[in-house]
């Protein structure tokens, strides 16, 4: 049974009659990493898994949520104090209130969700639940809240109730993505602009090395943080730096001696990464996937090696595909764990695919996942 069926299925089993259907989708990044929160660009684009909510008033003052995924049943209230212990209702709790906060009106509702979106791969599973809310609370309540704030809404929840001080990109693709588009963010003006996306003779692929990353962990924060640290110090020779995006890389060495070398790098890395999203658009734009690849191969670099949020499974099958001469090829999302994505010609495709289980099987006893990348819509009413 597809999944939109499963679901309105227990709804009507637990509450008696059907919900709406809404659904919000996963995301990748060609490029652009950890430059959100730097107010850098970023280049994502929805992908054809996500979350899929039936949702329905019920008169009360209470959310009464399930999720198929854990079999878990969990009921809450609106207010401030009312947060649940279960991380899945967190999310929905959280979007609830930041709703609340920005004006709108949320009452109680039943809903009963599900996902498929691969947890843990850094392509914003919680990102696909929170849009896929705010959207629909937006909607049935008929706040008139705007997509922008929308995607803010999710933004905050991570902020505010999970612990992740993550910039906007996951939630921004999550509810602007359109199919066969990648979308290019300007972070601090809020500029975007869709590309069409179809690299003809290519394919794009993720290959999942079923390392978990802790994103909640401290270690996401920790980066954001250096960032700050080093955007303040430059700030004081140059103030027209709000974020350290607007910082040149001549005013980063001009400080190097007044901060942390660990700072240093993380810096030297987000300036080089804002100049490389612009490039491969302009790549893009002229057809040449070759250039394109160059700057992933950089980018994995720069993670690996100044940002330091790679780990030996992706270094592992990011150098497997420089030698076999994939076209390009990164660590993606957040990092500590989680998937490369790479372009492949379509020639290479098959053999580089089945390369890549084998040989990272071999080395490290589980087998990685493979997704094919679709680009696909964002949230919407179904
Ligand atoms: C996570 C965060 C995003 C972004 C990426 C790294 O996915 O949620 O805001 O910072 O990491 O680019």
């Amino acid at each position: 049974m597809e999944m939109k069926d499963r679901i309105q299925e227990k709804f009507q089993t637990l509450f008696g009659e059907a919900g709406d259907l809404y659904a919000s989708a996963g995301r990748i990044n060609l490029i652009g990493e950890h430059t959100d929160y730097n107010g850098g660009y970023v280049f994502p684009g929805a992908i054809d898994c996500g979350i899929i909510a039936a949702v329905k008033p019920n008169g009360t003052a209470k959310v009464k949520a399930f999720s198929l995924d854990y079999d878990e049943y969990v009921e809450f209230g609106l207010k401030e104090e009312d947060k649940p212990e279960q991380q899945w209702a967190r999310y929905i709790f959280g979007v609830c209130r930041e709703t609340v906060k920005r004006g709108g009106k949320v009452e109680g509702f039943n809903t009963v969700f599900a996902g498929d979106v691969p947890l843990g791969a850094g392509l914003s599973s919680s990102a696909a639940l929170e849009s896929t809310f705010a959207f629909a609370l937006n909607d049935i309540f008929d706040n008139h809240i705007d997509k922008f704030d929308l995607a803010k809404i999710g933004q905050s929840t991570e902020h505010n109730y999970c612990g992740v001080k993550c910039g906007i990109m996951d939630q921004f693709a999550s509810v602007f993505g359109k199919k066969g588009s990648l979308i290019r963010l300007n972070c601090k003006t809020l500029e975007y602009k869709y590309f069409p996306f179809n690299p003809e003779g290519y394919r794009v692929v993720l290959i999942d090395s079923c390392v978990k990353h802790e994103l909640a962990s401290s270690a996401y924060n920790k980066r954001r943080a250096s960032c700050e640290n080093a955007a303040a110090a430059i700030r004081k020779n140059h103030p027209e730096v709000e974020f350290l995006s607007d910082a040149k890389r001549v005013w980063l060495d001009e400080v190097r001696s007044e901060i942390p070398e660990e700072d240093f790098l993380r810096a030297e890395y987000v300036i080089g990464e804002v100049q490389r999203v612009l490039d491969v658009c302009d790549a893009l734009e002229r057809g040449d996937y070759e250039t394109v690849g160059e700057m992933m191969y950089q980018t994995h670099f720069g993670l690996s090696k100044l940002y330091e949020v790679s780990c030996e499974e992706l270094d592992f099958l990011n150098k497997l595909a420089r030698k076999m001469d994939v076209t390009g090829s990164r660590v993606m999302g957040g990092g500590f764990g989680g998937c490369t994505i790479n372009l492949v010609k379509d020639e290479l495709y098959d053999t580089f695919v089945n390369a890549a289980v084998e040989q990272f099987t071999a080395k490290f006893g589980h087998a990685p996942k493979v997704y094919p990348v679709v680009i696909s819509d964002g949230a919407r009413k179904l």
